[in-house]
């Protein structure tokens, strides 16, 4: 190996956040080990160069995966809200033992720092924090306390805010607002938005900006064992996603409107990134510049008849 290059490991390098993540590291020559489950995540996404591992992180048959690596990146987990809050038991299992597990396998191997994906859900208010999902990284970020404590590993925690770009999954049942509205649009279909989204703000950002902190945490000491809130530091409305989109794709705004359930009320989140700015970490890609590389992908999707 050269010098300067690390062995990575990616759990979840299937999805949306790892498979751009192993794009980047691909990129700069370092070994990228992957494993996926392939339950949401796409084969096709896995770039080459990697050296994939279709498996569960929930099983012991990934510890001699971990031999050698320098880096994991933990961000395998079972992530749509719906689904989670109509199975508990495997939110658990996948999100709370599947850490765990991982951690684990980190800890045998001796990996020298392990980074996992926590999410801007745990400080989203008490309604949100009844959701299982919600709950399971909450407990992640405690799991985490525990190695760090019993073991003196280095766990660095990602709070993850709303992160879009390319290959965002707009498979799932209910897809991440941006998706939803590409494809409305893409199928010449209204959109549909809810009464209050111009007061509904979401803290949005580009992924690329989060594989820079990826890149940041390979080599920078001072991410050790430190929770890091990782967003654009913008609140912008789903309004404003909305006119951002239609501006980009260039369509006829007609939307229907619905009420809003008293389920959902509006809500803003804004990460405090000042922990990243203080090592020289900014975001850089505006919603415009970002919603328009979302768009020509998921154009190429469509093209292909991979959004039905
Ligand atoms: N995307 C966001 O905006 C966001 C925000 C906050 C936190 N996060 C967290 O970041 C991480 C990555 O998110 P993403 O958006 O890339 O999600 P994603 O669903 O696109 O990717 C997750 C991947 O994990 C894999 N996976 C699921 N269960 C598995 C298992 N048991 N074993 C092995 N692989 C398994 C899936 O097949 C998928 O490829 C997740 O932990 C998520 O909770 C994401």
């Amino acid at each position: 190996m050269r010098e300067g290059k690390l062995n990575v490991l990616i759990t979840g390098v299937a999805g949306f956040i790892g498979s751009n993540l192993a794009d980047r590291l691909v990129a700069a020559e370092h070994r990228v080990v992957g494993i996926d489950n392939l339950e949401c995540g796409r084969k096709d996404q896995v770039p080459g160069g990697v050296e994939f591992h279709k498996a569960d992180i929930r099983s012991k048959d990934i510890y001699p995966l971990f031999k050698g690596i320098d880096r994991v990146f933990h961000l395998a987990a079972k992530n749509c809200l719906p689904d989670c809050q109509a199975d508990p038991v495997e939110t658990m299992d996948i999100n709370v033992t599947g850490t765990a597990n991982v951690f684990e396998a980190a800890r045998l191997a001796n990996v020298p720092r392990t980074m996992y994906a926590e999410s801007s859900a745990v400080e989203e208010g008490d309604e949100r924090l009844k959701g299982f999902y919600a709950i399971s990284k909450l407990t992640d970020a405690r799991i985490a306390e525990g190695y760090r404590a019993a073991f003196e590993m280095d766990v660095v925690s990602l709070r993850y805010f709303n992160l879009y770009g390319p290959r965002q999954d707009y498979r799932r049942k209910s897809p991440p607002v941006m998706s939803k509205l590409i494809i409305a649009f893409l199928k010449g279909k209204q959109p549909v938005i809810f009464e209050g989204d111009d007061e509904n703000k979401r803290d949005f950002v580009y992924v690329d900006d989060i594989n820079d902190f990826h890149m940041l945490c390979l080599s920078d000491d001072r991410v050790k064992n430190k929770m890091f809130r990782l967003g654009s530091g913008e609140s912008t409305s789903i309004k404003e996603v909305y006119d951002t989109i239609v501006k980009v794709m260039g369509v006829t705004p007609d939307p229907i409107m619905k009420p809003r359930g008293a389920e959902d009320p509006p809500v803003a989140t804004l990460a405090d990134w000042s922990e990243a700015k203080k090592l020289g970490w900014a975001p850089k890609t505006s919603l415009e510049e970002g919603l328009r590389a979302q768009v020509d992908w998921m154009k190429a999707e469509f093209k292909k008849g991979n959004i039905k």
